[in-house]
Formats: C-alpha cells, sequence, structure tokens
C-alpha cells in the first residue's frame, strides 16, 4: 500500500502537484583560483571582464553552471571558454552564499582552486574575458587585517578580515569583481599560500615554560619543544633542532620531514647562526648562499641559537614553504623561546 502525507498524497500525487516555481531558486556559478609558482612568488591567473556588471574589471574565470552538467564540470568548461586551460585538478575552496553577493541576482558560487604546472601552456582569453593577466600574489596580515597584494598589469590591494573558522568579510575589495577578493582568500588558505596569522607568543612561551618546568631531560624538552611549534605555528613545513658535537651540527629533536643528519659550521643556514651566534631570519632561502635544502618546498626559514655555558650548544631551526613567512615579530618570540628552553637543556 502506497505511503500518504498528512495531506494523504502519494508521493506520486505529490509530485505531480508540486510547483517548483513557487520557491525562489539561487543560480549556481563556478569561480577558479588558477596559481603558478615562480621564483619570485606565487601568481594568480585573473581575467579582464568583458561584460557587465564589473566591465572591465579583473576578476577570477568562471561562470553559470548550466542544466545537466554539475558544478565541477562547469568550473572546467568555464576554465576552457574563458582561458583555454584544460585539464586541471580543481579542488573545491568553499561555497559561496552571501546574500546580495552578486548584484544581479541571487547566485551562490563554489570556489576551486589549481596549481599549474611549470610547463602548462599560456591561458588565452576568450567568450566572457576580454584578457588574461597574471598577478603576483602576495599576503600579510597586520594585527587582525589580512591584505593581499596583486601585481600585475595593474596593481591593486583587497584587505579582509576573519569570519569564522574558515570564511573571511572583505572590507576593500581593491576594485576585484564580485566578493573574489574572498574566494581567493580562501583558495590561497586551502592550498597553504597564505601567510599565517601572527602568532600569539606569549601564551605559547607561557606553554613552553610549563611543559619543561621541573623536567631534567633534555632531549624531551627538545622534543616537547618542536611538538608545541609544530602545533602551533601555521604555515611552516620543519620544526626542530640541531645540536651541537665537536665541529658540527648533528640532528636532534623535530617534526616535518626526514631531514640532513650532519651540519658542518661552515655551511647552510643552521652553520650560520651557530657560527655566528646570531639568529638568521633568512626570507628567500633561493638567495641564501649554502643553503642545504632538506625538503625542496622550503622556501623561507629561520634559525635561532641555543646557549649553555655562554657556549651555542644547539639551533631552532623552522623552515617554510612561503616566501617571508617570518617576520621581526617571529624573530622575538622564537628568542624569548630559545632563552625559555636553554634553561630546560
Ligand atoms: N636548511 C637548513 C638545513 C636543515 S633543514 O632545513 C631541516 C640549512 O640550510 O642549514
Amino acid at each position: 500500500m502506497a505511503l500518504l502525507d498528512k495531506n494523504g498524497l502519494t508521493e506520486e500525487e505529490f509530485l505531480a502537484a508540486y510547483r517548483p516555481g513557487d520557491y525562489p531558486r539561487p543560480s549556481v556559478t563556478a569561480d577558479m583560483a588558477v596559481f603558478r609558482e615562480r621564483s619570485h612568488g606565487m601568481e594568480l591567473l585573473l581575467i579582464r571582464r568583458g561584460g557587465h556588471p564589473f566591465l572591465d574589471k579583473w576578476a577570477l574565470p568562471g561562470g553559470f553552471s548550466e542544466p545537466g552538467e554539475t558544478v565541477d564540470e562547469a568550473a572546467a568548461r568555464e576554465l576552457r571558454e574563458e582561458t583555454n586551460l584544460m585539464g586541471l585538478s580543481l579542488t573545491p575552496v568553499g561555497f559561496f552564499s552571501q546574500p546580495g553577493r552578486d548584484k544581479r541576482a541571487w547566485t551562490m558560487s563554489e570556489g576551486f582552486a589549481a596549481i599549474l604546472h611549470e610547463d602548462a601552456p599560456e591561458p588565452q582569453a576568450g567568450d566572457d574575458a576580454r584578457e588574461t593577466g597574471w598577478f603576483l600574489v602576495d599576503s600579510r596580515w597586520e594585527e587582525a587585517v589580512l591584505t593581499l597584494t596583486f601585481a600585475g598589469q595593474e596593481r591593486f590591494e583587497a584587505k579582509l578580515i576573519r569570519d569564522g573558522a574558515y570564511a573571511f568579510s572583505i572590507l576593500d575589495t581593491g576594485g576585484l569583481a564580485f566578493d573574489h577578493a574572498h574566494i581567493i582568500a580562501r583558495a590561497m588558505e586551502r592550498m597553504g599560500l597564505l601567510q599565517p596569522e601572527p602568532v600569539d607568543y606569549a601564551t605559547l612561551n607561557a606553554q613552553l615554560a610549563s611543559l619543561v618546568e621541573g623536567v631534567p631531560h633534555p632531549l624531551a624538552n627538545l622534543s616537547n619543544a618542536a611538538a608545541l611549534l609544530w602545533d602551533t605555528l601555521g604555515g611552516i613545513n620543519w620544526a626542530g633542532f640541531y645540536r651541537m658535537e665537536g665541529e658540527k651540527l648533528v640532528l636532534g629533536p623535530f617534526m616535518g620531514k626526514p631531514a640532513c643528519i650532519e651540519i658542518p659550521l661552515q655551511k647552510g643556514v643552521c652553520g650560520a647562526a651557530a657560527r655566528r651566534d646570531t639568529t638568521q631570519l633568512v626570507p628567500d632561502v633561493h638567495a641564501f648562499p649554502g643553503h642545504i635544502a632538506c625538503d625542496s618546498a622550503s622556501r623561507s626559514e629561520i634559525v635561532v641559537p641555543l646557549h649553555k655555558g655562554g657556549k651555542v650548544v644547539a639551533v631552532l631551526d623552522i623552515d617554510s614553504p612561503l616566501l617571508h613567512r617570518f617576520t621581526e615579530a617571529d624573530k622575538a618570540g622564537l628568542e624569548a623561546f630559545a632563552r625559555i628552553l636553554e634553561g630546560a637543556l
């Protein structure tokens, strides 16, 4: 016997009477943030819009999902039509549904990101795109404000603040179309391309102090210190220690990929920190003579010497896949971290 709902209708009768037009429905679009790595940083592909709204403004390639296709298929098709790029592996970065985000109509967009291979063909503008352009994209935090800088045919800046765990609110679009500054920030964060928010070193260093207090085991203290840094600092791919043994540094407790075991004092960023007994803040490791690449993904690094009895006995080394990840605030905070740890060696 057919199941009846509260109005006494079978499913068949219910569907026959259903009028989808009674319910307002949004359009669904896809917007794609395509990046490529250059020696001087990450570039983002933008298109100059050929039609209203935002005529002539820079925007992400994207467009409407058509009946009978998935949003993923729409993303691939729009990218091909507007930029002639094909076969990209597109990662979803979020669903953008803020009411009023599109002045035409109620539109929700799924954001996607991809990182192009170095040998990928150059994009070619087509369809709604008047031209394509690669923009060097950079991010920085000042207090709670995230600034995204775009440098290409033109230069502009967008400003955002965090709005929940993943989302951002736009303070200033910088002239980018729609809410694309938000989609770009989310895409960068999802792909590990966004600078992390500044670390609260007062809290971190208080945590370290309580972790090592009264613990008479130097190796255990270094291990917990590495774990604490790994757990707290964003945008890093290695955190740990090298310890002085005779005239060289030897790998100690760390988090991250396996690393080189011995570093002579005259080599690498670690060697320079130990030899000169000063913190080495390296914004671009490729520009540092003698840098030792343990992980080819590393792009910036900070190394802080640790002392005992007035001598350098170890170095704290942190690597990041982001260019200029470490700031003067990180340097000061990590030097204070090192002073606490020295008492526990
Ligand atoms: N890059 C370091 C080597 C150690 S790894 O980064 C873990 C250096 O140049 O000394």
